[in-house]
């Protein structure tokens, strides 16, 4: 059974695929005309509401329990979260200028893709920030914890099931 870290990890692994497409595509598909542009408005889709409904609630709540122990420092803390509200409140308003542009109003097609490939990189730039801090942060602190049970002999069972081993 993996652990909660490694579904994490797992899960920016899913995410960097399509975040590494929209980042090296030469042009997007945001022209309303474009056969591609339901391709492009899915891939949005995905990335902006999986990550803000199943995986960045789950990094938050981590994030605040390895604060609260100490286990990662405020200013990695306070960046994480940070970046989420960014994500979550520019994810929204993409999908928003996406469907705009698909009508042809407000935004030009040009802004459209600056938005997409900011949004995409902000993503990217955010779980390298988590792979770099949180997720070493939280594997080391169930270490700790788990090499304190063994010495004390004492709830293997509960903390063996945290980091996946228990059966
Ligand atoms: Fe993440």
């Amino acid at each position: 059974m993996p652990t909660i870290i490694e579904r994490l990890q797992a899960e920016h692994g899913r995410l960097g695929r399509p975040v590494q497409l929209l980042n090296s595509e030469r042009s997007l598909p945001t022209d309303p005309g474009s056969p591609n542009i339901a391709l492009l408005v899915d891939t949005l889709n995905y990335l902006t509401r999986f990550p803000d409904v199943a995986h960045h609630a789950i990094e938050d709540r981590i994030t605040e329990k390895l604060r609260g122990k100490n286990a990662l420092s405020g200013e990695f803390a306070r960046e994480i979260e940070a970046q989420h509200v960014t994500l979550i409140s520019q994810g929204h308003e993409l999908l928003q200028g996406l469907e705009a542009a698909a009508r042809e109003e407000n935004m030009s097609q040009e802004r459209v893709e600056i938005h997409v490939r900011l949004y995409a990189e902000r993503l990217r730039h955010n779980m390298t920030v988590e792979e770099l801090t949180l997720f070493p942060a939280a594997v080391r602190y169930l270490d700790e914890l788990l090499a304190g049970h063994r010495a004390c002999r004492c709830g293997w069972t509960t903390v063996s099931s945290v980091r996946g081993h228990g059966r």
